[in-house]
C-alpha cells in the first residue's frame, strides 16, 4: 500500500532535518505545522508580487532583477540593501520585518507549493511569477549548495544525492510535483511563468515580460541597464546580489558562493549516461500527461 499522508506532518527519508507536510518538505529548525497552515490566511493585496521557484531555479537571480525593476536606487548602485531586504522570503521572516507595513507594491520570495500559499494569492489577488529550470542542472546546482547549506543532510556522492532529489527527498520536496501543482493549478492564479535557460539567452526580452506583467513601465535604456547589471559576472561582484549577509546558522560560506556557475547543461558534468537515462525515464513517467514542451539545452 501507499497512501500520501497530505494533511500529516511525516519524516523525510533522506534528510532527519526535514519534515513533509501537504507534500512539501520544511525545515524544522524555521517551522512546524501550525507556522505552515497559518501562511495561507495572510492577507494579499491586488499589487503583491510573488516570486515562487523551485530551490536552484534562479530566484536570487529574479529576486535581483526585481529589485533592479523596482527601485531606480538599487539599479545606480546607491541602494545599500540586500536583496532578502527588498524581495523578502515570504515564509520565513529573515529580517524580521513588519510585512503589513511594506509600502505597495510589495515584493515577496516563496519556494512554496501552490496549496501552500495565501489563499488570496488562489483568487488572483496578487500576481505570481513562476521560474523554471532544467531539473537536471536544478539537482546539480542542489548537489553543491547542499554542502553549503548547514541544515541539509550530506549526501556521501552524487548517486545518492540524486536518490534523494528523486524521491523528493530534499528541502521543498519532489522537484515533479513542484513543477506539476504550479502547472495544474494555473488557472487560479494570475501568473508569469518565466525559464532560466530563456534568461540565459536573451534576459533583456525576460526583463521586458516582467516589466510588462507587473505593470512597470521602462524605458530602453533603464531596460538595457536592468538587464546589464542582472548578468552573471556584474552580480557575482555585487554583495547586494550576492548573499553575502545570508545567515552563518543557514549558510557556511566558506564551503562555495551562491554564484557558482549559472550556465545551461552544467548537469552533463556529473551526470553517467545511466542516470541521464534514468532521470529521463522518470521524467517521462511523471510529466507525460502534462501538455508542456521542454526544450531546455542551447540548439
Ligand atoms: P548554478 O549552481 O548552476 O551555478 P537559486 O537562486 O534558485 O538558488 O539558484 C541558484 C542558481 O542560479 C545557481 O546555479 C546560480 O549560479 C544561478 N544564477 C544566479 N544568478 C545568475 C545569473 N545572473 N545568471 C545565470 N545564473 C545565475
Amino acid at each position: 500500500f501507499f497512501f500520501t499522508k497530505m494533511d500529516e506532518v511525516t519524516p523525510v527519508q533522506r534528510n532527519c532535518n526535514l519534515f513533509r507536510y501537504k507534500g512539501y518538505c520544511f525545515l524544522k529548525q524555521l517551522h512546524n505545522k501550525e507556522s505552515v497552515d497559518a501562511l495561507q490566511d495572510f492577507l494579499t493585496r491586488e499589487d503583491d508580487v510573488f516570486l515562487v521557484t523551485f530551490p536552484k531555479s534562479g530566484t536570487v537571480w529574479t529576486q535581483h532583477i526585481l529589485s533592479l525593476i523596482c527601485s531606480e536606487g538599487y539599479r545606480k548602485g546607491t541602494e545599500n540593501t540586500s536583496t532578502i531586504d527588498t524581495v523578502p522570503w515570504f515564509d520565513f521572516n529573515l529580517t524580521k520585518q513588519d510585512y503589513d507595513e511594506i509600502p505597495s507594491p510589495r515584493l515577496f520570495v516563496t519556494h512554496l507549493s501552490p496549496c501552500l500559499v495565501p489563499r488570496d494569492l488562489k483568487n488572483k489577488k496578487g500576481k505570481v511569477i513562476y521560474v523554471i529550470r532544467n531539473p537536471k542542472d536544478v539537482m546539480t546546482s542542489m548537489y553543491y549548495f547542499n554542502n553549503m547549506a548547514v541544515l541539509s543532510q550530506k549526501q556521501p556522492n552524487f548517486g545518492k544525492f540524486m536518490e534523494a532529489f528523486l524521491s523528493g527527498d530534499v528541502y521543498a520536496g519532489s522537484w515533479f510535483d513542484h513543477v506539476r501543482g504550479w502547472y495544474t493549478h494555473k488557472d487560479d492564479f494570475n501568473i508569469l511563468y518565466i525559464k532560466y535557460e530563456d534568461m540565459i539567452m536573451d534576459l533583456r526580452s525576460v526583463v521586458k515580460q516582467i516589466c510588462t506583467f507587473i505593470g512597470r513601465e521602462m524605458d530602453e535604456a533603464s531596460l538595457n541597464n536592468v538587464a546589464e547589471k542582472a548578468a552573471f559576472k556584474e552580480m557575482k561582484k555585487d554583495p547586494r546580489a550576492n548573499r553575502e549577509d545570508a545567515p552563518e546558522e543557514l549558510v557556511d560560506k566558506s564551503k562555495g558562493t551562491f554564484m557558482r556557475k549559472g550556465t545551461i547543461g552544467d548537469w552533463k558534468n556529473e551526470m553517467t549516461v545511466a542516470q541521464s537515462e534514468q532521470f529521463d525515464a522518470l521524467f517521462e513517467e511523471q510529466m507525460k500527461d502534462l501538455p508542456l514542451t521542454f526544450t531546455w539545452d542551447l540548439p
